[in-house]
């Protein structure tokens, strides 16, 4: 025994040395933590798609947090699931379920017009629900999947429920883009992909029109109190690649996954830190990674394709009058 310890000392050393900064190295990779311990007390936060992945987390830490939580889920039983979960994990019994589809503005509608009888104030709106690079289906809507699902739905309910943002103290509006944005266009000319679908493409279309539409909207939310940004939560381990990944490529690329890909609580970081901490209450407009504002892709900023983007959304949405129009409070005040 004497003679073996110092045998094994170098490589049990060695070994425990690697473990440690593959550990500090993937934690570094994993991003921030919400640097605000503040409350979510007396306030409501609407998340779509929050039965899941980095929606599910987000849910969690802020009922955690004391707030008023509406999980927005097309699935009832599957929203149930996961909330019992939530009420026993944070003990608060204040988080509900309500049923919206976002590949159907009927559905959107009824849910907005749910949420405008039973909230008289919704403090945080977490556009969460995604999709990514599904088959070429449309919408009963007749629009491409992802681009109604993961932008033109969160267009139309952010702004039928824009109202009870205003009546918040502080109303914040979170969409939940990527990185894809950045190699992303918006096809005006087939922005129903009906020329040429490539799943690829559309994705990062919907996600570059998330960026946009934070762009356009904090424009017009100059004012009013609420600010609208746009959150990044980097490469996570969700369900979201369930329509590439086989059962066995996930297997293969497990332990590339534990070491690169984030847990959904951790990608939650930064939406909990923009939906809480009283220091970013005057941001908006802007493009967080970990928990900082970061400059988007160039495509993401500009202003032209913004307000074109914002029209045709209004077309294809149905949206009759431009609810969050600045020029329309102008107009309101200059009558009254
Ligand atoms: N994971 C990543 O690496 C990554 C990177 C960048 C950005 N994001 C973005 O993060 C957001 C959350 O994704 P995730 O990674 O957490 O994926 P996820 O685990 O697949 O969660 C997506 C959520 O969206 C919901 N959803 C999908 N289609 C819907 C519809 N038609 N109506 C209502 N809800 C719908 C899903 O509900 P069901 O359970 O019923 O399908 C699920 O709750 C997405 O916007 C995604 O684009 C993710
Ligand atoms: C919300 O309710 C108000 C007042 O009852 C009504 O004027 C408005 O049209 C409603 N909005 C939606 C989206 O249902
Ligand atoms: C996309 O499809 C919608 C719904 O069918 C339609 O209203 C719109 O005109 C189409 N847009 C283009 C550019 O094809
Ligand atoms: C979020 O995205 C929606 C469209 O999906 C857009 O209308 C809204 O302005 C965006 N808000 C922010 C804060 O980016």
């Amino acid at each position: 025994m004497a003679d073996i310890l110092p045998r094994l000392w170098y490589p049990l050393s060695a070994a425990a040395a690697t473990t440690g900064i593959v550990l500090l190295l993937r934690d570094f990779m994993h991003g921030e933590r919400c640097p605000s311990k503040a409350t979510m007390e007396g306030k409501t936060v609407i998340i779509t798609g929050a039965n899941n992945g980095i929606g599910k987390e987000t849910a969690k830490e802020l009922s955690k947090r004391g707030g008023r939580v509406i999980m927005a889920c097309r699935n009832m039983d599957k929203c149930q699931g996961a909330r019992d979960q939530l009420v026993q994990e944070s003990g608060n019994q204040n988080v509900h379920c309500q049923q919206v589809d976002l590949a159907s503005f009927e559905s959107v509608r009824k849910f907005a017009s749910r949420i405008n009888k039973s909230e008289a104030k919704v403090d945080v709106l977490i556009n969460n629900a995604g999709v990514m690079r599904c088959p070429h289906w449309k919408t009963a809507d007749g629009n491409e999947w992802q681009f109604q699902v993961n932008y033109l739905s969160h267009f139309l309910l952010t702004n039928l429920i824009l109202d009870k943002l205003k009546a918040a103290k502080q109303g914040r509006i979170i969409n939940t883009s990527s990185i894809a944005h950045s190699q992303g266009q918006i096809n005006f000319e087939d922005i129903n992909s009906t020329v040429k679908y490539e799943d690829t493409d559309a994705y990062m279309q919907s996600k570059l029109a998330l960026v946009l539409f934070t762009l356009e909207l904090s424009k017009r939310l100059e004012g009013t109190g609420v600010t609208a940004n746009t959150v990044y939560p980097g490469v996570t381990k969700t369900n979201i690649g369930q329509h590439k990944l086989s059962k066995m490529e996930s297997a293969v690329t497990k332990p590339f996954m534990w070491f690169a890909l984030r847990d959904p609580a951790r990608a939650a970081q930064t939406g909990v830190y923009l939906s809480v901490a009283p220091e970013v209450a005057d941001k908006t407009g802007k493009y967080w990674k970990d928990t900082v504002a970061i400059t988007p892709a160039a495509q993401g900023r500009d202003e032209d394709i913004a307000k074109k983007l914002w029209d045709l959304s209004l077309k294809m949405t149905g949206l009759s009058e431009d609810v969050s129009s600045k020029d329309q409070s102008k107009e309101e005040k200059a009558s009254s």
